[in-house]
């Protein structure tokens, strides 16, 4: 455990700070939120309230919040220049994803972090789960034998493409923004393609990609996409449009990992983790598919010379985004 307490700063204090980065650090035993820094002044100063962090509106505020390390869940748009300031400033990072908006930008802003000798994490949330750690350490026992397929499914309708979905009105802003960034597997797929390569401790090569335009937009908004791991072959189906115009959600969420002597299979909506083999089926203790304060504590214990292996890195982050651009630019080119 830390002894002593680690002065953590965030930047841009948006949805998935409110909801997920700001209330873990705070649970987080020896990380201390100093600083939080926003653009937008009342929800600047209502974070701060709620908080206790120090409130900055520039990062020359921050600069002075004396920081032993910074979060970045600004729009991916600004992820390149807040991570040359913190490599400018010394401080280690953890980046929401993705990296940056494109490969140069993700290669230089790396390349930064790296001349400054410090260490950039990317938020592959879904890592820290611990059905997902399960699942891992069981490929790795050899739980399944040798892993022959695996099947990364995620159907969601990202909140609705109506901003009041009840009343079918207006448009949901958020929704377009990702799909203007390149669609479902950019934004939620580069999860999938994260736990393919940790998993299976290999580099997923892509053998073919399926774009389908349910709205019949230019982007696809719903991908099929298949991979080749080292021999074991990877399914991962994304959807943002999966009952996109409907009043309320119903999402389908599942791992499934088919090895040469049984199989795992996770699925979020119905609650179920099991192993299936030669000893029958035994049930395994299922949770959410990611875990805000499992990250937290693993960024903790690395700033504090604990292990790093299980935090994504900035490498990391750019070879399944890489993967996740190729796939995407290929689904839309094919028509
Ligand atoms: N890992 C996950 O599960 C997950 C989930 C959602 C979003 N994300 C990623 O997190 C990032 C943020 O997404 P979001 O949905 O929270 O966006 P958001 O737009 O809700 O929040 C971004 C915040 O940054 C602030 N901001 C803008 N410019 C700033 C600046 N110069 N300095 C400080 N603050 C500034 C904005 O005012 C806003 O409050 C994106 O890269 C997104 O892809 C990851």
């Amino acid at each position: 455990m830390p002894e002593k307490s680690v002065r953590v700063g965030l930047i841009g204090c948006g949805a998935v700070a409110q909801y997920g980065h700001l209330p873990a650090i705070l649970r987080t035993h020896g990380l201390d939120l100093a600083a939080v820094c926003e653009v937008d002044r009342e929800r600047l100063a209502e974070v701060a309230d709620a908080t206790g962090a120090r409130p900055c509106g520039t990062l020359d505020e921050l600069a002075g919040a004396d920081l032993d390390a910074v979060v970045i869940t600004s729009p991916a748009t600004l992820h390149e220049e807040h991570l040359a300031w913190a490599a400018g400033q010394g401080l280690p990072v953890l980046c929401e994803k993705p990296l940056t908006l494109d490969e140069p930008g993700s290669v230089r802003a790396i390349e930064l972090m790296e001349e400054a000798d410090r260490p950039l994490y990317v938020g592959f949330t879904y890592r820290f789960a611990p059905a997902a750690l399960e699942i891992r350490r069981l490929i790795r026992e050899g739980a399944v034998g040798t892993p022959r397929a695996l099947r990364l499914i995620y159907l969601w309708d990202l909140h609705g493409a109506f901003a009041d979905r009840e009343h079918f009105t207006g448009v949901n802003e958020r929704r377009e923004g990702r799909i203007a960034e390149g669609g479902p597997m950019i934004d939620c797929g580069v999860h999938q393609i994260d736990l393919a390569r940790w998993w299976l401790g290999g580099e997923p090569v892509p053998t073919s990609v399926v774009g389908i335009r349910v709205e019949g937009r230019e982007t696809p908004d719903h991908l099929v996409a298949h991979l080749d791991v080292d021999g074991c072959q990877v399914m991962i189906e994304i959807s943002i449009a999966y009952g996109h115009t409907a009043p309320a959600t119903r999402p389908t969420f599942s791992y499934e990992v088919i090895g040469s002597e049984g199989v795992l299979r996770y699925r979020r909506e119905e609650r179920e983790f099991v192993a299936i083999g030669r000893s029958g089926i035994r049930e395994l203790d299922w949770s959410p598919e990611k875990s805000f304060d499992g990250m937290y504590a693993a960024f903790a214990d690395a700033l504090t010379g604990g292990p790093t292996d299980l935090l994504p890195t900035g490498r990391d982050g750019l070879a399944a985004t890489r993967i996740a651009t190729d796939l995407s630019v290929r689904a839309a080119a094919a028509r």
